[in-house]
């Protein structure tokens, strides 16, 4: 400790010139000693090296998606095991048939040939209004809907031979489910609405497929009523 160039012992010694030249020089060699390694400061800014930046931008977006996924809408309750769960609110919403959209669609892909009133076009269209085909069994009239039908049948006492294309395979499950929930409730037609969920069973069972006959719909599902 007493060599060291600071030490105040030092300074008081009785100073001859020669040592005094000698301690400025120890001082400046000590000093230039510790000064070489270490980087005088700049102005500016340097530049973060690139991969901490990605580093961190990282861990930004990740801590965004952690929050979204898991901050279960930031509700008071999400902690307390026994509140409500008002959080499963924020899903998809249930499908609940809706005849306003279901009426809608249907002026928009069925009345051209089936007609607004349901009734038909004699000796083209077969009627809606008041046909077996639509009411009781929902499976009959959602494959009629989604892949055609085509061949002699007869409704209500009347025969056909008509063509009707696959409107439904381009309809949305919930679209199509509110149309035949529609026409099985309209024009005195009194039958259960049909989910999406149903649609989209039946889509899957028949897949792609080509028109149904009447005959082969009539052997899955024969009619309830004449
Ligand atoms: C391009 C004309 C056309 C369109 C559009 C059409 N159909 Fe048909 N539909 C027919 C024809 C023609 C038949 C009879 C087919 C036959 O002769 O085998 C038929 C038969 C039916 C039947 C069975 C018979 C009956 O009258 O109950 C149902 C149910 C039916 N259609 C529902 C619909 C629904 C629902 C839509 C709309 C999503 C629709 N159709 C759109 C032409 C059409």
């Amino acid at each position: 400790m007493t060599d060291h160039p600071h030490s105040p012992n030092q300074s008081r010694r009785p100073s001859s010139g020669d040592a005094h030249s000698a301690s400025d020089s120890q001082l400046v060699e000590v000093h230039s000693h510790l000064a070489r390694d270490k980087e005088e400061p700049r102005e500016g800014f340097s530049l973060l090296p690139i991969v901490v930046v990605f580093v961190f931008c990282g861990f930004g977006f990740w801590a965004g998606l952690y929050l979204t996924r898991n901050a279960a809408g930031f509700s008071s309750s999400a902690f307390d095991l026994n509140a409500p769960r008002e959080v499963a609110n924020d899903g998809p919403k249930a499908f609940e048939p809706d005849l306003a959209k279901g009426e809608k669609l249907y002026l928009q892909q069925c009345a051209s040939c089936h007609q607004a009133n349901g009734l038909g076009v004699p000796g083209a269209f077969p009627p809606l209004a008041g046909s077996p085909w639509v009411q009781g069994n929902e499976e009959r009239i959602i494959k009629i809907a989604l892949a055609g039908i085509a061949g002699e049948i007869e409704v209500k006492g009347n025969k056909y031979n008509g063509n009707m294309p696959n409107i439904g395979a381009g309809l949305k499950d919930a679209q199509l489910a509110n149309i035949i929930s529609y026409v099985r409730s309209a024009w005195g037609n009194h039958s259960d609405p049909v989910m999406d969920t149903k649609v989209a069973e039946v889509r899957k069972a028949i897949g792609s497929r080509g028109q149904y006959s009447p005959k082969e719909i009539l052997e899955q599902h024969p009619l309830e009523t004449k």
